[in-house]
């Protein structure tokens, strides 16, 4: 049977986890849901969370996808397990593929409100490294920033020190970026840290899962077209979505509005 991979998030973030899959794998069936009615998830209450994660991977389910990606932390860290009650099919999450990724001894992790709040992240790299020092800081103002789509404006580059200061003052050495909206500000991130300081991004961890089910890298062609095998669907906005989401996939994709209420 062909795999079907079913990815969702809030909005463009978990495109940063769509763009490591098929840069690792090529030429993938994917459907991608980014639930942009409903954005920003990080200050939602963990009932809400919840409930938002069971009606979207019920979603993904009735599209005939064959594993869930949960390209999202924040439901990665409160809606786990409804989510695999839901699925009826595999599911891959990102903090624990994260979590495998961390070397350093002092580890800073950036994340949402909600994911901070759940302590998922440190309970996860605790137990795979014990004394570990984690610090986790909450980013409350990233993903409306980059939901409006000006990744270079001031205010953003404002709130990235303000965010990274406790951070750096702790003297990380490395930082997971434990929200999939954050790979897309490590730019502007590497201008501000010190060189030795590593970025950890979490997709990169799931697509090295993905090779149990698609085989090595090596085995698929990348191709300019691996994208005209992924359905990108949003709840909102499908326009502002495409503008938001070309300059990540370097190009237009076509994108759909779905409801999400069978
Ligand atoms: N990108 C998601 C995450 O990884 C959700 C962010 C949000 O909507 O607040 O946590």
């Amino acid at each position: 049977m062909t795999s079907v991979l079913g990815l969702f998030d809030s909005g463009v973030g978990g495109l940063t986890v769509l763009r490591r899959i098929l840069e690792r794998h090529g030429a993938v069936r994917c459907i991608y849901l980014g639930d942009t009615a409903r954005v920003p998830y990080g200050c939602r209450s963990p009932e809400e969370i919840r409930s938002i994660a069971v009606e979207v991977v019920r979603w993904l389910r009735q599209q005939g996808v064959t594993t869930v990606v949960m390209a999202c932390n924040t439901t990665n860290a409160l809606a786990r397990d409804v989510a695999e009650g839901q699925a009826g099919v595999p599911v891959i999450g990102l903090i624990g593929a994260a979590s495998a990724m961390v070397r350093e001894r002092r580890v800073g992790v950036l994340a949402t409100a909600a994911t901070v709040a759940s302590g998922a992240y440190r309970t996860s790299i605790e137990a795979l490294h014990p004394g570990t020092q984690v610090l986790e800081q909450a980013c409350p103002d990233f993903v409306p920033l980059i939901e409006r789509g000006d990744l270079h404006c001031d205010q953003l580059r404002r709130a990235v020190e303000t965010y990274l200061e406790p951070l750096m003052a702790n003297s990380v050495q490395s930082i997971v970026l434990g929200c999939s909206h954050y790979p897309l500000l490590a730019p502007l991130m590497r201008q501000i840290l010190p060189e030795d300081v590593r970025l950890i991004d979490p997709a990169l961890g799931v697509t090295h899962q993905l090779d149990a089910l698609l085989g090595p890298p090596s085995a698929r062609k990348q191709s300019a077209d691996c994208l005209k095998l992924c359905r990108l669907c949003v709840t909102a906005d499908p326009e502002g979505f495409c503008d938001r989401a070309a300059p990540w996939l370097g190009e237009r994709p076509r994108v759909e509005l779905v409801q999400l209420q069978s």
